[in-house]
């Protein structure tokens, strides 16, 4: 049997990551897991008016996209439930920066992104940025054959559902290709 269950989001898990921004000449990172990819090199992120992070974003017209592991699950949520407005964020990490010096990675996250907010609507409660990515760095420790390995990242994925966090399982099949098996192809 089939339940109706309302409106809820079942698009979850989506992998969770901080967003740095510069604020009143400090990094400050927000804890992000409405974070979408619109094309390859564009994404968007939802982020609710009242944080502190989307003043940087807005002033800035930058902002940094870094995936932590599930080793660092305990800042990563840190960040989310502390705000930059009475809370220093700035000394949890060591920042470096790209090109744009508004924009703060993290130099203990292996995978760091910089952008350039491209698009900003206005949606009421949120905030939605268009960014394009600008440039993308990641540690040795995460490469295999010169590629991102997912496994080696270990992203922490979320559930805003149960709120729960989970892990990534194993890869089974390749994409644009197992499909060529199915009998109608
Ligand atoms: C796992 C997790 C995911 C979150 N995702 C989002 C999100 O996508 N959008 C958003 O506006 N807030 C999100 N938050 C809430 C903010 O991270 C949180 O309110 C944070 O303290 C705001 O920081 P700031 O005020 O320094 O910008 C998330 C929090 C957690 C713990």
């Amino acid at each position: 049997m089939k339940n109706k269950i309302g409106t809820l989001n079942a698009l979850y898990p989506l992998p969770t990551v901080l967003v740095g921004t510069v604020i009143n000449g400090k990094p400050n990172y927000i804890t992000m897991a409405h974070v979408g990819v619109l094309k390859a090199n564009i994404v968007c992120m939802g982020m609710a008016k009242v944080h502190f992070s989307g003043h940087g974003i807005i002033e800035n017209k930058t902002f940094s996209i870094n995936v932590p592991s599930t080793k660092q699950t305990v800042v990563t949520d840190y960040c989310g439930v502390v705000s930059g407005k009475n809370t220093d964020k700035s000394e949890l990490f060591t920042s470096f920066y790209g090109v744009m010096k508004t924009a703060p990675m993290i130099e203990e996250f292996a995978v760091n992104m910089e952008c350039k907010l491209i698009d900003h609507l206005d949606y009421g409660s949120h905030d939605i940025f268009i960014g394009e990515i600008v440039n993308t760095f990641c540690d040795d420790s995460v490469l295999t054959d010169g590629q991102i390995d997912l496994k080696k990242i270990d992203p922490i994925l979320f559930d805003m559902n149960t709120r729960k966090y989970w892990q990534l399982g194993d890869s089974y099949a390749k994409a644009w290709s197992i499909g060529k098996t199915h009998p109608k192809f």
